[in-house]
């Protein structure tokens, strides 16, 4: 190796180390304050034995703030649009299924420089009904990993119904 080879392969590796806890440490998702007052997109019964059952078995209500509304519409989220996945128990009898307790409150908030990482939105999980007890440990790598079959409506399950 020469002399001018190596300060290059150096700096190469620091960037290497330093990348990747910034991917796990980016900004923090907010608390969706007052998404229960938001536009209700969609909702959705899981069974236990559904691919997704672990741990979305439930019933969920997915709630768009106003920009991710627009979002839907248009195909393009602007920053600060938000997504919330409001995760129910799926209480069933007497021949109906009701929303039971909260499970959890599954949030995407848009922020393509902030989040780019996981393609431009922040992942974050709020169990039950706690605002500050955070699921997410992984920086929502393991989020993003699934939602990335939705690459071609910018990771977003959810379709625009009128
Ligand atoms: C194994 C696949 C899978 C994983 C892992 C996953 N999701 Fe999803 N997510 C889905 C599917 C499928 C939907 C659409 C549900 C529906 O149609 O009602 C969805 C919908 C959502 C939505 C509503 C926006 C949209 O894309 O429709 C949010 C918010 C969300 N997920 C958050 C999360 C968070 C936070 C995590 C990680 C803690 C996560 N998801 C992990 C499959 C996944």
């Amino acid at each position: 190796m020469t002399r001018t080879q190596f300060p290059f392969l150096a700096s190469a590796a620091l960037a290497a180390l330093v990348a990747v806890p910034l991917g796990v440490f980016a900004e923090p998702v907010a608390y969706p304050e007052g998404y229960r007052h938001w536009h209700h997109a969609k909702s959705m019964v899981i069974h236990d034995g559904h691919p997704l059952a672990d741990p979305f078995a439930g019933i969920h209500h997915i709630y768009v703030n106003d920009p991710a509304l627009e979002g839907l519409q248009t195909g393009r989220y602007a920053d600060g649009s938000v997504f919330v996945f409001d995760l129910l128990e799926a209480d069933a009898g007497d021949e109906a299924i009701t929303e039971g307790e909260r499970k959890l409150v599954g949030v995407m908030v848009k922020g393509a420089e902030t989040y780019r990482e996981t393609g431009g939105w922040g992942f974050e999980g709020f169990a039950g009904d706690s605002r500050d007890q955070r699921l997410v440990s992984d920086g929502g790598q393991g989020c993003f990993a699934c939602h990335q079959s939705q690459a071609d409506s910018d990771y977003v399950f959810t379709r625009w119904r009128p």
